[in-house]
Protein backbone atom coordinates (compact mmCIF):
# COMPACT_ATOMS: atom_id res chain seq x y z
CA UNK A 1 0.00 0.00 0.00
CA UNK A 2 1.71 3.62 -0.90
CA UNK A 3 2.02 6.11 1.78
CA UNK A 4 2.85 10.20 0.68
CA UNK A 5 5.49 11.95 2.56
CA UNK A 6 5.10 15.33 2.82
CA UNK A 7 7.47 18.03 4.63
CA UNK A 8 5.56 21.47 5.48
CA UNK A 9 6.46 24.38 5.66
CA UNK A 10 6.29 25.66 1.79
CA UNK A 11 4.20 28.08 0.36
CA UNK A 12 2.50 26.88 -2.46
CA UNK A 13 2.08 28.99 -5.79
CA UNK A 14 1.43 27.72 -9.39
CA UNK A 15 -1.51 26.67 -11.13
CA UNK A 16 -3.57 23.59 -10.81
CA UNK A 17 -5.65 21.54 -13.97
CA UNK A 18 -9.29 20.80 -12.12
CA UNK A 19 -10.19 17.68 -13.46
CA UNK A 20 -13.95 16.54 -14.40
CA UNK A 21 -16.30 15.95 -11.54
CA UNK A 22 -16.00 12.64 -10.28
CA UNK A 23 -19.71 13.18 -8.74
CA UNK A 24 -20.65 14.06 -12.33
CA UNK A 25 -18.98 10.95 -13.83
CA UNK A 26 -20.06 8.29 -11.60
CA UNK A 27 -24.54 9.22 -12.83
CA UNK A 28 -23.35 9.53 -16.10
CA UNK A 29 -21.64 6.58 -16.84
CA UNK A 30 -24.63 4.47 -14.80
CA UNK A 31 -26.73 6.88 -17.16
CA UNK A 32 -25.60 5.10 -20.16
CA UNK A 33 -27.04 1.70 -19.05
CA UNK A 34 -30.39 3.51 -20.45
CA UNK A 35 -29.61 3.74 -23.92
CA UNK A 36 -28.52 1.60 -26.90
CA UNK A 37 -26.98 3.64 -28.47
CA UNK A 38 -23.31 5.06 -28.04
CA UNK A 39 -22.70 7.83 -25.01
CA UNK A 40 -19.29 9.30 -25.82
CA UNK A 41 -18.35 10.99 -22.03
CA UNK A 42 -15.64 13.08 -22.01
CA UNK A 43 -13.35 15.18 -19.21
CA UNK A 44 -13.79 12.15 -16.98
CA UNK A 45 -11.30 12.30 -14.10
CA UNK A 46 -8.85 9.74 -13.98
CA UNK A 47 -9.81 8.41 -10.30
CA UNK A 48 -10.69 4.99 -9.45
CA UNK A 49 -14.18 5.27 -8.59
CA UNK A 50 -14.70 6.15 -12.40
CA UNK A 51 -12.55 2.90 -13.36
CA UNK A 52 -14.78 1.17 -10.86
CA UNK A 53 -17.99 2.33 -12.25
CA UNK A 54 -16.95 1.63 -16.02
CA UNK A 55 -15.98 -1.64 -14.72
CA UNK A 56 -19.62 -2.53 -13.34
CA UNK A 57 -21.20 -1.45 -16.55
CA UNK A 58 -18.80 -3.63 -18.58
CA UNK A 59 -19.95 -6.26 -15.85
CA UNK A 60 -23.34 -5.51 -17.19
CA UNK A 61 -22.24 -6.46 -20.63
CA UNK A 62 -21.65 -2.76 -21.79
CA UNK A 63 -18.78 -2.18 -24.15
CA UNK A 64 -16.18 0.53 -22.90
CA UNK A 65 -13.29 2.49 -24.93
CA UNK A 66 -11.56 4.52 -23.24
CA UNK A 67 -8.76 6.73 -25.46
CA UNK A 68 -7.10 10.16 -24.93
CA UNK A 69 -10.29 12.09 -26.22
CA UNK A 70 -12.64 10.28 -23.62
CA UNK A 71 -14.81 7.46 -23.18
CA UNK A 72 -17.30 5.96 -25.46
CA UNK A 73 -19.82 3.56 -24.11
CA UNK A 74 -22.13 1.38 -26.13
CA UNK A 75 -24.91 -0.24 -24.01
CA UNK A 76 -26.91 -2.22 -26.83
CA UNK A 77 -25.74 -5.34 -25.79
CA UNK A 78 -26.47 -4.58 -22.09
CA UNK A 79 -28.61 -7.50 -19.93
CA UNK A 80 -29.38 -7.06 -16.21
CA UNK A 81 -27.72 -9.89 -14.95
CA UNK A 82 -25.92 -8.82 -11.56
CA UNK A 83 -22.62 -8.06 -9.67
CA UNK A 84 -21.65 -9.09 -7.05
CA UNK A 85 -20.93 -7.72 -3.27
CA UNK A 86 -16.94 -7.67 -3.61
CA UNK A 87 -17.22 -5.38 -6.54
CA UNK A 88 -20.32 -3.39 -5.27
CA UNK A 89 -19.26 -2.91 -1.39
CA UNK A 90 -16.43 -0.76 -2.95
CA UNK A 91 -18.68 2.19 -4.10
CA UNK A 92 -21.75 2.97 -2.82
CA UNK A 93 -22.58 5.25 -5.95
CA UNK A 94 -22.98 1.24 -7.84
CA UNK A 95 -26.77 1.83 -6.17
CA UNK A 96 -26.91 4.14 -9.14
CA UNK A 97 -27.06 1.15 -12.07
CA UNK A 98 -30.33 0.21 -10.03
CA UNK A 99 -32.87 2.55 -12.10
CA UNK A 100 -31.44 2.10 -15.55
CA UNK A 101 -31.38 -1.21 -15.28
CA UNK A 102 -34.39 -1.36 -14.17
CA UNK A 103 -36.17 1.04 -16.52
CA UNK A 104 -34.78 -0.34 -19.34
CA UNK A 105 -35.48 -4.01 -18.74
CA UNK A 106 -38.04 -4.34 -16.15
CA UNK A 107 -35.98 -5.99 -13.83
CA UNK A 108 -32.67 -5.36 -11.96
CA UNK A 109 -31.04 -7.18 -8.97
CA UNK A 110 -28.09 -5.03 -7.85
CA UNK A 111 -26.31 -5.72 -4.40
CA UNK A 112 -26.98 -3.27 -1.27
CA UNK A 113 -24.12 -1.33 -1.12
CA UNK A 114 -22.09 -1.32 2.43
CA UNK A 115 -21.58 0.94 4.47
CA UNK A 116 -19.09 3.69 4.51
CA UNK A 117 -16.42 5.08 6.74
CA UNK A 118 -18.71 8.85 6.84
CA UNK A 119 -22.26 7.05 7.82
CA UNK A 120 -24.73 3.75 7.39
CA UNK A 121 -25.88 5.72 4.04
CA UNK A 122 -29.02 3.93 2.83
CA UNK A 123 -30.46 3.38 -0.12
CA UNK A 124 -34.23 3.75 1.40
CA UNK A 125 -34.93 7.19 -0.34
CA UNK A 126 -33.86 5.61 -4.08
CA UNK A 127 -35.83 2.82 -3.38
CA UNK A 128 -39.26 4.78 -2.36
CA UNK A 129 -38.24 6.74 -5.48
CA UNK A 130 -38.79 3.41 -8.04
CA UNK A 131 -41.70 2.11 -5.86
CA UNK A 132 -43.83 5.24 -6.46
CA UNK A 133 -43.07 4.61 -10.44
CA UNK A 134 -44.63 1.06 -9.96
CA UNK A 135 -41.79 -1.33 -9.19
CA UNK A 136 -42.05 -3.64 -6.72
CA UNK A 137 -39.01 -3.77 -4.69
CA UNK A 138 -37.74 -6.51 -2.44
CA UNK A 139 -34.84 -6.99 -0.55
CA UNK A 140 -33.34 -10.34 -0.43
CA UNK A 141 -30.07 -12.15 0.83
CA UNK A 142 -28.26 -8.35 0.70
CA UNK A 143 -29.51 -8.05 -2.99
CA UNK A 144 -32.15 -5.48 -3.65
CA UNK A 145 -34.59 -7.55 -6.47
CA UNK A 146 -36.46 -4.75 -8.18
CA UNK A 147 -39.44 -5.50 -11.51
CA UNK A 148 -41.31 -3.61 -13.24
CA UNK A 149 -43.04 -5.92 -15.35
CA UNK A 150 -45.48 -3.81 -16.95
CA UNK A 151 -42.93 -0.83 -17.37
CA UNK A 152 -42.43 2.09 -14.60
CA UNK A 153 -45.33 4.90 -14.90
CA UNK A 154 -44.52 8.56 -14.65
CA UNK A 155 -46.17 9.72 -11.54
CA UNK A 156 -45.66 13.10 -8.81
CA UNK A 157 -42.34 12.34 -6.40
CA UNK A 158 -42.23 13.50 -3.66
CA UNK A 159 -38.39 12.69 -2.14
CA UNK A 160 -37.89 12.68 1.27
CA UNK A 161 -35.09 14.73 1.71
CA UNK A 162 -32.74 16.71 -0.98
CA UNK A 163 -30.83 13.35 -1.86
CA UNK A 164 -28.27 13.68 -4.58
CA UNK A 165 -28.35 10.07 -5.65
CA UNK A 166 -32.10 9.71 -4.90
CA UNK A 167 -32.68 12.21 -7.30
CA UNK A 168 -30.50 11.25 -9.85
CA UNK A 169 -32.14 7.23 -9.41
CA UNK A 170 -35.73 9.65 -9.90
CA UNK A 171 -34.70 11.02 -13.18
CA UNK A 172 -32.95 8.11 -14.86
CA UNK A 173 -36.02 5.96 -14.24
CA UNK A 174 -38.44 9.18 -15.34
CA UNK A 175 -36.80 8.85 -18.61
CA UNK A 176 -38.30 5.42 -19.14
CA UNK A 177 -41.55 5.78 -17.39
CA UNK A 178 -44.90 6.47 -19.62
CA UNK A 179 -46.33 9.17 -18.84
CA UNK A 180 -45.00 12.44 -17.30
CA UNK A 181 -42.95 12.33 -13.78
CA UNK A 182 -42.72 15.35 -11.28
CA UNK A 183 -39.44 15.09 -8.98
CA UNK A 184 -40.14 17.57 -5.97
CA UNK A 185 -37.78 18.56 -3.51
CA UNK A 186 -34.84 17.66 -5.84
CA UNK A 187 -31.12 18.10 -4.79
CA UNK A 188 -29.80 21.10 -7.08
CA UNK A 189 -26.14 19.67 -7.37
CA UNK A 190 -24.01 20.59 -10.12
CA UNK A 191 -23.41 17.25 -10.46
CA UNK A 192 -27.25 16.90 -10.47
CA UNK A 193 -27.91 19.74 -13.36
CA UNK A 194 -25.01 17.96 -15.07
CA UNK A 195 -26.38 14.33 -15.38
CA UNK A 196 -29.98 16.05 -17.11
CA UNK A 197 -27.70 18.03 -19.61
CA UNK A 198 -26.08 14.97 -20.32
CA UNK A 199 -29.48 12.51 -20.24
CA UNK A 200 -31.34 15.46 -22.89
CA UNK A 201 -28.02 15.70 -25.00
CA UNK A 202 -29.19 11.40 -25.27
CA UNK A 203 -32.77 12.49 -25.87
CA UNK A 204 -34.64 12.82 -22.56
CA UNK A 205 -36.68 15.95 -22.15
CA UNK A 206 -36.60 17.53 -18.85
CA UNK A 207 -37.30 20.76 -17.55
CA UNK A 208 -36.14 22.48 -14.21
CA UNK A 209 -32.17 21.65 -13.67
CA UNK A 210 -30.86 23.28 -10.89
CA UNK A 211 -34.45 24.03 -8.60
CA UNK A 212 -36.08 21.35 -6.47
CA UNK A 213 -38.80 20.57 -9.39
CA UNK A 214 -38.01 18.44 -12.35
CA UNK A 215 -40.68 17.71 -14.95
CA UNK A 216 -39.27 14.61 -16.88
CA UNK A 217 -41.49 13.84 -20.16
CA UNK A 218 -41.06 10.16 -20.24
CA UNK A 219 -41.04 7.29 -23.10
CA UNK A 220 -37.37 8.76 -24.12
CA UNK A 221 -36.31 8.15 -27.87
CA UNK A 222 -32.90 7.21 -26.99
CA UNK A 223 -29.91 8.40 -29.75
CA UNK A 224 -25.94 8.93 -29.64
CA UNK A 225 -24.61 11.68 -28.03
CA UNK A 226 -21.58 12.93 -26.75
CA UNK A 227 -21.53 15.02 -23.11
CA UNK A 228 -17.97 16.45 -21.40
CA UNK A 229 -18.37 16.59 -17.87
CA UNK A 230 -18.15 19.55 -15.09
CA UNK A 231 -15.23 20.60 -13.40
CA UNK A 232 -14.67 19.32 -10.01
CA UNK A 233 -15.93 21.77 -7.73
CA UNK A 234 -14.84 19.70 -4.69
CA UNK A 235 -11.34 19.03 -6.08
CA UNK A 236 -10.89 22.83 -6.87
CA UNK A 237 -12.24 23.84 -3.47
CA UNK A 238 -9.36 21.27 -2.01
CA UNK A 239 -6.76 23.10 -4.19
CA UNK A 240 -8.10 26.28 -2.63
CA UNK A 241 -7.62 25.51 0.95
CA UNK A 242 -3.90 23.96 -0.17
CA UNK A 243 -3.28 27.88 -1.01
CA UNK A 244 -4.91 28.91 1.78
CA UNK A 245 -3.42 26.73 4.63
CA UNK A 246 0.31 27.29 2.95
CA UNK A 247 0.15 31.15 2.61
CA UNK A 248 0.28 30.60 -1.21
CA UNK A 249 -1.41 31.57 -4.01
CA UNK A 250 -3.15 28.68 -6.72
CA UNK A 251 -4.87 29.16 -10.20
CA UNK A 252 -7.52 26.14 -10.69
CA UNK A 253 -7.99 25.93 -14.22
CA UNK A 254 -11.06 25.23 -15.58
CA UNK A 255 -12.98 25.75 -12.26
CA UNK A 256 -16.77 27.19 -12.53
CA UNK A 257 -16.56 30.30 -9.75
CA UNK A 258 -20.47 30.07 -10.27
CA UNK A 259 -20.47 26.10 -8.68
CA UNK A 260 -18.20 27.30 -5.02
CA UNK A 261 -20.28 31.01 -4.42
CA UNK A 262 -20.83 29.65 -0.96
CA UNK A 263 -16.93 28.09 -0.52
CA UNK A 264 -15.29 31.33 -2.06
CA UNK A 265 -17.60 33.51 0.74
CA UNK A 266 -16.08 31.17 3.29
CA UNK A 267 -12.67 30.84 2.47
CA UNK A 268 -12.62 34.95 2.30
CA UNK A 269 -14.11 35.00 5.61
CA UNK A 270 -10.63 33.14 6.33
CA UNK A 271 -8.29 35.95 4.67
CA UNK A 272 -8.15 34.50 0.96
CA UNK A 273 -8.22 36.54 -2.04
CA UNK A 274 -9.75 35.24 -4.38
CA UNK A 275 -10.14 36.88 -8.60
CA UNK A 276 -11.03 35.54 -12.11
CA UNK A 277 -7.71 34.29 -13.50
CA UNK A 278 -7.42 33.96 -17.09
CA UNK A 279 -7.50 30.08 -17.23
CA UNK A 280 -9.91 29.95 -13.94
CA UNK A 281 -9.96 30.82 -10.07
CA UNK A 282 -7.11 32.44 -8.49
CA UNK A 283 -6.70 31.73 -4.53
CA UNK A 284 -4.11 33.71 -2.51
CA UNK A 285 -3.61 33.18 1.38
CA UNK A 286 -2.43 36.03 3.27
CA UNK A 287 -0.52 35.45 6.59
CA UNK A 288 -2.34 33.83 9.59
CA UNK A 289 -5.89 32.48 8.87
CA UNK A 290 -8.93 33.80 10.32
CA UNK A 291 -11.34 31.50 12.17
CA UNK A 292 -14.83 31.31 10.29
CA UNK A 293 -18.12 29.17 11.48
CA UNK A 294 -19.86 27.55 8.94
CA UNK A 295 -22.24 24.49 8.30
CA UNK A 296 -22.39 22.13 5.74
CA UNK A 297 -25.80 22.16 3.75
CA UNK A 298 -27.22 20.92 0.61
CA UNK A 299 -26.31 22.87 -2.71
CA UNK A 300 -25.88 26.14 -2.70
CA UNK A 301 -24.85 25.78 0.99
CA UNK A 302 -21.22 24.91 1.81
CA UNK A 303 -20.96 21.48 0.63
CA UNK A 304 -19.83 18.49 3.28
CA UNK A 305 -17.31 17.42 1.28
CA UNK A 306 -15.33 20.31 2.15
CA UNK A 307 -15.82 19.85 4.94
CA UNK A 308 -12.75 18.33 6.30
CA UNK A 309 -10.56 20.24 4.10
CA UNK A 310 -11.35 23.79 5.76
CA UNK A 311 -11.59 22.16 9.31
CA UNK A 312 -7.97 21.62 8.62
CA UNK A 313 -7.35 25.36 7.32
CA UNK A 314 -9.45 26.25 10.87
CA UNK A 315 -6.99 23.79 12.78
CA UNK A 316 -4.23 26.64 12.58
CA UNK A 317 -6.53 29.88 12.29
CA UNK A 318 -6.16 32.67 14.85
CA UNK A 319 -8.89 31.70 17.20
CA UNK A 320 -11.39 29.73 17.45
CA UNK A 321 -14.25 28.40 14.62
CA UNK A 322 -17.39 26.15 15.05
CA UNK A 323 -18.19 24.14 12.48
CA UNK A 324 -21.38 22.30 11.31
CA UNK A 325 -21.63 18.99 9.60
CA UNK A 326 -25.70 18.50 9.18
CA UNK A 327 -25.63 16.04 5.98
CA UNK A 328 -23.57 12.70 7.20
CA UNK A 329 -24.04 12.02 10.93
CA UNK A 330 -20.18 10.37 11.12
CA UNK A 331 -18.22 12.59 9.45
CA UNK A 332 -15.45 13.63 11.26
CA UNK A 333 -13.57 10.44 11.29
CA UNK A 334 -10.33 12.95 10.06
CA UNK A 335 -10.41 14.51 13.55
CA UNK A 336 -8.63 11.79 15.44
CA UNK A 337 -6.11 11.68 13.03
CA UNK A 338 -5.58 15.52 12.78
CA UNK A 339 -5.14 15.82 16.38
CA UNK A 340 -2.04 13.48 15.85
CA UNK A 341 -0.29 16.59 14.33
CA UNK A 342 -1.16 19.07 17.09
CA UNK A 343 -4.39 20.40 16.53
CA UNK A 344 -7.03 21.18 18.77
CA UNK A 345 -10.49 20.62 18.21
CA UNK A 346 -13.46 19.28 20.31
CA UNK A 347 -16.58 17.45 19.39
CA UNK A 348 -19.74 17.83 20.49
CA UNK A 349 -22.31 15.64 18.12
CA UNK A 350 -22.85 17.20 15.04
CA UNK A 351 -20.38 20.14 16.11
CA UNK A 352 -16.86 20.97 16.43
CA UNK A 353 -14.76 23.53 17.88
CA UNK A 354 -11.57 23.98 16.21
CA UNK A 355 -9.00 26.38 18.26
CA UNK A 356 -6.64 27.18 16.16
CA UNK A 357 -3.28 26.53 16.83
CA UNK A 358 -0.13 28.81 16.13
CA UNK A 359 1.58 25.29 14.04
CA UNK A 360 1.26 21.56 13.47
CA UNK A 361 3.57 18.88 14.29
CA UNK A 362 4.15 16.02 11.32
CA UNK A 363 3.46 12.58 12.51
CA UNK A 364 2.35 9.30 10.67
CA UNK A 365 -1.47 9.25 10.18
CA UNK A 366 -4.19 7.04 8.79
CA UNK A 367 -6.33 7.93 5.89
CA UNK A 368 -10.07 7.01 6.54
CA UNK A 369 -11.92 8.07 3.54
CA UNK A 370 -11.68 10.21 0.65
CA UNK A 371 -11.77 13.66 2.28
CA UNK A 372 -10.84 12.88 5.17
CA UNK A 373 -7.37 11.57 3.45
CA UNK A 374 -6.94 14.93 1.61
CA UNK A 375 -7.76 16.74 4.76
CA UNK A 376 -4.33 15.01 5.94
CA UNK A 377 -2.65 15.90 3.18
CA UNK A 378 -3.21 19.66 3.91
CA UNK A 379 -2.85 19.81 7.47
CA UNK A 380 0.60 17.91 6.49
CA UNK A 381 1.54 20.83 3.97
CA UNK A 382 1.07 23.49 6.90
CA UNK A 383 3.29 21.10 9.50
CA UNK A 384 6.69 21.52 10.59
CA UNK A 385 8.58 18.00 9.78
CA UNK A 386 7.54 15.60 7.70
CA UNK A 387 3.82 13.53 8.20
CA UNK A 388 3.92 10.33 6.61
CA UNK A 389 -0.02 9.38 5.16
CA UNK A 390 -1.06 5.35 4.98
CA UNK A 391 -3.61 4.04 2.84
CA UNK A 392 -3.68 6.50 0.41
CA UNK A 393 -5.56 4.31 -2.28
CA UNK A 394 -8.64 6.09 -0.62
CA UNK A 395 -7.07 9.29 -2.21
CA UNK A 396 -7.11 7.65 -5.49
CA UNK A 397 -10.82 7.15 -5.71
CA UNK A 398 -11.37 11.02 -5.87
CA UNK A 399 -8.04 12.88 -6.61
CA UNK A 400 -6.03 12.87 -9.93
CA UNK A 401 -2.30 13.05 -9.32
CA UNK A 402 -2.74 14.78 -6.22
CA UNK A 403 1.08 14.47 -5.20
CA UNK A 404 1.95 15.39 -8.42
CA UNK A 405 -0.05 18.63 -9.05
CA UNK A 406 0.92 19.93 -5.28
CA UNK A 407 4.48 19.03 -6.24
CA UNK A 408 4.05 21.29 -9.21
CA UNK A 409 3.42 24.48 -7.27
CA UNK A 410 6.04 23.44 -5.22
CA UNK A 411 5.12 21.04 -2.02
CA UNK A 412 7.92 18.68 -0.67
CA UNK A 413 5.53 15.37 -1.51
CA UNK A 414 6.60 12.17 -2.16
CA UNK A 415 4.93 9.11 -3.27
CA UNK A 416 6.24 6.29 -1.60
CA UNK A 417 5.33 2.40 -2.99
CA UNK A 418 5.73 -0.12 -0.44
C1 LIG B 1 -23.44 12.25 -3.07
O1 LIG B 1 -23.61 11.10 -2.25
C2 LIG B 1 -21.94 12.36 -3.30
N1 LIG B 1 -21.46 11.15 -3.98
C3 LIG B 1 -21.22 12.51 -1.97
O2 LIG B 1 -19.83 12.67 -2.23
C4 LIG B 1 -21.75 13.78 -1.29
O3 LIG B 1 -21.14 13.92 -0.03
C5 LIG B 1 -23.27 13.66 -1.13
O4 LIG B 1 -23.89 13.43 -2.41
C6 LIG B 1 -23.88 14.93 -0.53
O5 LIG B 1 -23.60 16.02 -1.35
C7 LIG B 1 -21.72 11.00 -5.29
O6 LIG B 1 -22.34 11.83 -5.93
C8 LIG B 1 -21.20 9.74 -5.93
P1 LIG B 1 -27.09 11.94 -0.57
P2 LIG B 1 -25.10 10.50 -1.99
O7 LIG B 1 -28.01 10.92 -1.11
O8 LIG B 1 -25.90 10.66 -3.21
C9 LIG B 1 -29.01 10.21 3.37
C10 LIG B 1 -17.52 12.23 -2.00
O9 LIG B 1 -16.72 12.39 -1.07
N2 LIG B 1 -29.70 9.26 2.48
O10 LIG B 1 -27.25 13.37 -1.00
O11 LIG B 1 -24.91 9.17 -1.42
C11 LIG B 1 -27.50 9.98 3.37
O12 LIG B 1 -27.16 8.97 4.29
C12 LIG B 1 -18.91 11.68 -1.72
O13 LIG B 1 -17.29 12.51 -3.21
C13 LIG B 1 -30.68 8.44 3.02
O14 LIG B 1 -30.96 8.48 4.21
O15 LIG B 1 -25.59 11.50 -0.87
C14 LIG B 1 -26.97 11.32 3.79
O16 LIG B 1 -27.05 11.44 5.19
C15 LIG B 1 -19.11 11.38 -0.24
N3 LIG B 1 -31.32 7.56 2.20
C16 LIG B 1 -27.95 12.30 3.14
O17 LIG B 1 -29.13 11.53 2.84
C17 LIG B 1 -31.05 7.49 0.86
O18 LIG B 1 -31.67 6.68 0.15
C18 LIG B 1 -27.45 12.90 1.83
O19 LIG B 1 -27.07 11.83 1.02
C19 LIG B 1 -30.05 8.33 0.34
C20 LIG B 1 -29.39 9.21 1.15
Amino acid sequence: MDELHITGGTRLDGAVPIAGAKNAALPQIAAALLSPHPLELTNLPKVSDVDNMLRIISLYGAEVQRNAGGTVINAQNVTPGEVDYETVRKMRASILVLAPLLARFGSARVSLPGGCAIGARPVDMHLKVLSALGATIAVEGGYIVANASDGLKGARVVLPGPSVGASETALMAACCATGETEILNAAREPEVVDLVACLVSMGAEIEGAGTHRLLVKGSTTWRAASHHAIADRVEAGTYAAAAMITGGRIELVNARMEHLSSVLQVLESMGATVWPGDRGVVVEGHGRIKPADFTTEPYPGFPTDLQAQFMAMASIAEGASVIRETIFENRFMHVPELSRLGTNIALNGSVATVRGQPSLKGAPVMATDLRASVCLVLAALAAQGETIIKRVYHLDRGYEQLDRKLAQCGANIRRVSL
